[in-house]
């Protein structure tokens, strides 16, 4: 089967055939990373920029990495130090990379929908590397990628989804892309922290992290994204600590090989306790290792490597 499509903007229109395409394609890349030399020429020639209007970590440096493996060139952009501080549009910017002709262009930026007028304008593959609150696609493949690996599957699974809902990209993501492959999909967090109508994606909500993690095969804790909230949505970090975290007690309501993920960046001892994101349950590291897998496969499914 090949990748039908220009784009990669979001899971809410990737279909289960092309998910587990993704996915296998992700798993058969795994071991280049293993190697002493990590790099394979398959992708010689092509040129990749990543075009990043917010901070990252993780996402950057795996799609660097990634294109490097597979031998492509890769650019790095930050707003921060483009012409963009100079006022240049978003649509300019991205009309003077196509005119240097690239084969794809990854972006993240605070708007969502940023990347969706892009894949419009540009004759370039776009990739989402999230925008807004609305979609992180690239950060839920990676994460169905890693509960495949360790679990043997999805579908059945009680995938436990706790911390800041309403602004998590991360959050929407997988709730598309966990639902379609199966999985119960429970959430929780404040009330002011969960968007009204959620329901309506599939998911059971809880405003008490006990009653979501109760049982669950997997529990993905989430950071509080105060660089999209208008206001405080809870009294203080303590008490969000006190009610929301994930800690020793708690952990023991979730099945005994409960395995627990996080996309990073972490907030030690407000969302999660030390203990649990370096104990014996974590697979947070685990996540980040299938990240480069799951950006090669999407970057050689979108530039005709499945041709
Ligand atoms: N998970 C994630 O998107 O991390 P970064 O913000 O560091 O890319």
């Amino acid at each position: 089967m090949k990748l039908n499509r220009k784009d990669i903007l979001g899971i809410q229109e990737l279909s289960v055939e092309e998910i587990n395409l993704i996915l296998d394609t992700a798993d058969s890349f795994i071991e280049i990373s293993t190697r002493e030399i990590k790099k394979v020429p398959t992708l010689r020639g092509k040129t990749i920029i990543n075009l990043f209007y917010e901070a990252s970590t993780r996402t950057r440096t795996s799609f660097e990495i990634a294109g490097k493996r597979l031998s492509a060139d890769t650019i790095n952009i930050s707003a921060s130090t483009s012409s963009v501080v100079k006022g240049e549009t978003l649509i300019d910017t991205a009309k003077n990379l196509e005119a240097m002709n690239p084969d794809v262009i990854v972006i993240r930026h605070s708007a969502a929908g940023a990347p969706h007028m892009l894949a419009g304008l540009l004759r370039q593959s776009i990739i989402n590397a999230g925008d807004g609150a609305h979609e992180h696609p690239t950060q839920a493949l990676l994460d169905m990628m890693t509960i495949r690996a360790k679990k043997g599957g999805i579908a059945g699974l009680k995938v436990a989804i706790v911390g800041d809902i309403a602004h998590s990209r991360v959050a929407r993501s997988n709730i598309h892309g966990l639902t379609k492959m199966g999985a119960a999909v429970f959430v929780a967090g404040p009330a002011t922290m969960i968007p009204r109508d959620i329901e309506k994606m599939g998911v059971v909500v809880h405003t008490r992290i006990e009653e979501a993690i109760r049982e669950a095969d997997i529990i993905m804790m989430l950071r509080i994204q105060t660089e999209r909230e208008k206001q405080n949505l809870f009294p203080s970090l303590r008490e969000y600590a006190q009610y929301f975290s994930l800690n020793r007690k708690n952990i023991g309501l979730a099945r005994k090989d409960v395995l627990v993920m996080h996309p990073g960046p972490m907030n030690r001892g407000v969302e999660i306790s030390p203990d649990i994101a370096d104990g014996p349950h974590s697979i947070i590291l685990d996540q980040v290792t299938n990240g480069v897998a799951v950006r090669m496969a999407l970057l050689y499914l979108l530039t005709g490597g499945n041709s």
